[in-house]
């Protein structure tokens, strides 16, 4: 029996292309600035993401912290949503290594900050304060129904920051579901902003690693406080080698995951005791919840297993499914006619 993993597109297994990329990989040592395939793909992700450098790193918690560190010194305050996945699920790295104060700012259902909000948790140059120096964005939203945030928000929030003297980082660990839902080109989202670190390893399918790209200076800076991180890897053309593949072949696919999405988010709406609104579902994850008392998402999740099919239990009635590579509409029908024979059992 297949197993249709809908639990997240970080399940995701290497392309055939990748694993032979990987296979003839040619390889140095990174920390010597001498991997051959590590110097191309961070070439090639700066260039997609129109700024000057870019560097590797093992994985988007990395990425964002190497960005925190960077901009902050310890003390400083970031101002991030309430629902960011650097605030909830990065195991507080920002304060623990780094004496940064997060300061949080409500998400609106559509991921964004009011910038009202933002302005208003600013902090005035006082003692008592601790200084903000950076505000956060996260796109595509992960916890706000994986929303895109457009290009408009993201100029204003720049703007604001610019006047008031704050960077602004982005964690666009989905950047390239942002930007393919838009329809823009991807630059548009990261010209605004200071840095961005973007993964390869969720919907682009590569095995490891993101990539974090800034200014050169600003790289230069990462690059030492990803060292301090031990996150010097140094045949990481390993890597690499899928990271390339990834960014040359796997971006213009994801449109597939947001097909599939939307359809299983229709299903899903049609569902006896499940409720959705599928006109938010605008990328590859999709949030619903359970109206009945007579099943809860732990026992829902335990019956989909049985049959083969894992989604999240965010519990006690709130789930999660996310579509990516390896997930076809054939899997998102079953996905349905099984969610329909659990909730019509008496
Ligand atoms: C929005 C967002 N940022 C960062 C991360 C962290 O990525 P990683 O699991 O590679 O550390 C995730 C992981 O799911 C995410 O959804």
């Amino acid at each position: 029996m297949k197993t249709i993993d809908l639990r997240s597109d970080t399940v995701t297994l290497p392309t055939d292309s990748m694993r032979q990329a990987i296979y003839n990989a040619e390889l140095g040592d990174d920390v010597f600035s001498e991997d051959p395939t590590t110097n191309r793909l961070e070439k090639m992700a700066a260039e997609r993401m129109g700024k000057e450098a870019a560097i590797m790193v093992a994985s988007g918690t990395m990425g964002n912290l190497v960005c925190l560190l960077t901009h902050c010194s310890r003390g400083d305050e970031v101002i991030l949503g309430n629902q960011s996945h650097s605030f909830l699920y990065e195991a507080g790295g920002m304060s623990a290594l780094g004496g940064i104060h997060p300061h949080t700012v409500v998400n609106q259902p559509d991921g964004t900050m009011r910038p009202e909000d933002i302005e208003a948790a600013i902090r005035s140059d006082n003692v008592h304060f601790p200084r903000s120096r950076l505000i956060c964005l996260e796109n595509t939203h992960n916890y706000c129904n994986g929303t895109p945030l457009t290009v408009e928000y993201t100029k204003k929030v720049a703007a604001l920051a610019r006047k008031r003297g704050l960077k602004v980082h982005l964690d666009g660990a989905r950047i390239f579901n942002a930007a393919v839902a838009l329809g823009v080109d991807v630059k548009e989202l990261t010209g605004p902003v200071d840095s961005v670190s973007f993964c390869l390893s969720k919907g682009l399918a590569a095995p490891v690693g993101s990539v974090i790209c800034g200014s050169r200076e600003f790289i230069a800076e990462a690059r030492r406080n990803r060292k301090i991180l031990g996150g010097g890897m140094r045949q990481c053309g390993i890597i690499a080698a899928a990271g390339i593949a990834a960014l040359e072949q796997m971006v213009e696919r994801l449109t597939e995951d947001h097909a599939n999405a939307r359809r299983l988010a229709e299903g899903i709406a049609c569902t006896q005791d499940l409720s959705l609104e599928p006109e938010t579902v605008k990328t590859n994850i999709i949030y619903f919840e359970i109206t009945s008392e007579k099943i809860s998402a732990e026992m829902l999740v335990k019956k989909l297993a049985a049959k083969g099919i894992k989604i999240l239990n965010l519990g006690p009635n709130r789930l999660r499914a996310v579509t990516h590579y390896g997930i076809n509409s054939d899997d998102i029908d079953l996905t349905l006619k099984a969610l329909k024979k659990i909730t019509e059992e008496p």
